[in-house]
C-alpha cells in the first residue's frame, strides 16, 4: 500500500474561487495502483507554506509518495518548484524529464513547466503542472514506474 499526499497548489483554488478538479484528477489516476491518501491539502502559492506542509507530510504523515499540482511555470507567484528543492536531500529528474519529454509530442507549452521531482527521506515528490489537462498527461507518464520507485526507496532491489 502506498500512502499518498496530493498537495494542490494554488492562490484561487485555496480562496475557494474554483473547485479543486486537478487535485481530483491525481487521486484518479493514482487510484489504480494499490495506494491510499492519507494528506490532501490545497495552499496559496506561497514558498515556506508549501515546504512546511511538504516537511510535515514526510516527517509526521509517513507519505511514501507526494505529488504536488501547480505553481510550476513562469509567473511570478510560481514558486513551487523552489519550495520543494528547499526540502529535498537528493533530486529524482528522470520523473520531470521523461514528462517534459513525452508531453512535448502534445503541445509545446510542455517546455514552460519548471517542475522538479526529488527525495526527502524515503518519500518522493514530484511536481506537476496546475491545469487539470496537463495533470492527466503528465502523471500517465510516470503512474506505472511508483510502485518500484516506492519499493526502491525502502531499500528494495531490482528483483522482479
Ligand atoms: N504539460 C502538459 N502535459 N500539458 C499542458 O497543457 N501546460 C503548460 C505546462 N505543462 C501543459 C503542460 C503550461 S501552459 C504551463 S504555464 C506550465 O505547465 C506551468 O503550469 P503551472 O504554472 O500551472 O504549474
Amino acid at each position: 500500500m502506498i500512502n499518498i499526499g496530493i498537495l494542490t497548489v494554488s492562490d484561487r483554488s485555496s480562496q475557494g474561487k474554483y473547485e479543486d478538479q486537478s487535485g481530483k484528477v491525481v487521486h484518479e489516476v493514482l487510484s489504480r495502483l494499490d495506494m491510499q491518501v492519507v494528506a490532501y491539502d490545497v495552499i496559496p502559492d506561497d514558498r515556506n507554506l508549501i515546504s512546511r506542509r511538504l516537511m510535515e507530510w514526510v516527517d509526521e504523515d509517513g507519505c511514501d509518495v507526494i505529488i504536488t499540482t501547480g505553481g510550476t511555470g513562469l509567473g511570478p507567484r510560481d514558486v513551487t518548484p523552489e519550495a520543494t528543492l528547499a526540502v529535498v536531500d537528493r533530486l529524482a529528474p528522470g520523473f520531470t524529464e521523461a514528462m517534459r519529454v513525452s508531453c512535448l509530442s502534445r503541445t509545446p507549452h510542455a517546455m514552460l513547466s519548471r517542475a522538479v521531482a526529488g527525495i526527502r527521506g524515503r518519500c518522493l515528490i514530484i511536481n506537476l503542472p496546475g491545469s487539470p489537462g496537463a495533470v492527466h498527461e503528465c502523471l500517465e507518464v510516470i503512474v506505472e514506474a511508483l510502485p518500484h520507485a516506492v519499493e526502491m526507496l525502502k531499500g528494495g532491489g531490482h528483483g522482479l
